[in-house]
């Protein structure tokens, strides 16, 4: 074979593997969501209203994370001062900044769009982070990350989404430390491609479950906000850009229809 028909044969098995295993597709949303202005004054309004007292505004998360969520992240990872956290698929990084400087613990952010990394490392100065944090692009179930390095690992709104479901909690148990926790918040489905319940797979994976909570009045405030994203399209467009605004009402109404067979869940599990 030549070198040049090789490299192309290369390239299609590449463009399948990507769009396989649904990188491809996750990965291009999620830039387009951080690309524009991923906030706006009415995004923020509907999320106060909706979340009352329970709205992580300095967070900012990119899902449906509450303060009670953070609590009980912080609370169940039982990190001491200047332990290592990870934050898999961190987006913004809202989430682990929070409970990192909560816990006093040292934060890395792995997510795989470039766009929210490059957001995320400018938002350290925001939580007094400076020197105690970093973040990185890969894949949850490819991070890079040094074997047994992290005395905690968390994840928020995410796992539901990443293709390689079995692969990312498999590479999750390799980076952490003996005994170290993995506190984790996703979404149960029962749907090929889905899961209906997380325990098995974590087992599997040498965890042993701590517990396995669904969060409180998840569904009413997901249902809420996606109605108002819908009733106030034309405004979002106009503050958040059409690419970005745009995202959001798509996962509006494709999500709205599978709420009631779906179950937000808070999983703490440590690593045998
Ligand atoms: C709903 S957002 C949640 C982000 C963040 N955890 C938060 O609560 O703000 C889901 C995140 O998962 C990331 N993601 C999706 N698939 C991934 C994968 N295979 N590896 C790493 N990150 C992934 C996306 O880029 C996005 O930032």
């Amino acid at each position: 074979m030549s070198k040049t028909s090789h490299w192309f044969k290369s390239l299609i098995a590449s463009f399948y593997w990507l769009v396989y295993h649904g990188r491809w597709r996750v990965k291009d949303v999620f830039d387009d969501l951080y690309g524009g202005q991923q906030r706006s004054e009415t995004f923020r309004r509907i999320f106060r209203e909706v979340f009352g007292d329970e709205y992580a505004e300095e967070a900012d998360p990119t899902g449906f994370l509450t303060m009670t969520d953070l609590r009980n992240i912080a609370e169940r990872l039982r990190m001491g001062k200047d332990q290592a956290l990870v934050d898999l698929a961190c987006g913004l990084g809202g989430a682990g900044f929070w409970v990192a400087r909560e816990t006093g613990s040292r934060l890395t952010g792995i997510d795989i769009s470039s766009t929210a990394i490059e957001k995320a490392n400018q938002r350290i100065p925001d939580f007094g982070l400076e020197g105690r944090a970093d973040f990185r692009v890969g894949d949850f179930a490819a991070t890079g990350l040094p074997e047994a390095s992290f005395d905690g690992a968390m994840s928020v709104d995410s796992l539901f989404l990443v293709p390689d479901k079995t692969g990312s909690v498999h590479e999750t148990a390799r980076v952490l430390r003996s005994g170290a926790r993995f506190v984790v918040i996703t979404w149960e489905l029962e749907a090929a491609g889905a899961v209906k319940d997380y325990r098995p797979l974590l087992e599997n994976a040498g965890f042993e479950i701590e517990s396995y909570d669904e969060t409180l009045g998840w569904e009413s405030r997901q249902r809420a906000v996606y109605e108002r994203i819908l009733a106030e399209e034309a405004a979002l467009i106009n503050e958040m850009g059409e690419t970005t605004a745009r995202v959001w009402v798509r996962d509006a109404r494709a999500e709205m229809p599978r709420l009631p067979h779906m179950r937000r869940v808070l999983v703490a599990a440590r690593k045998i």
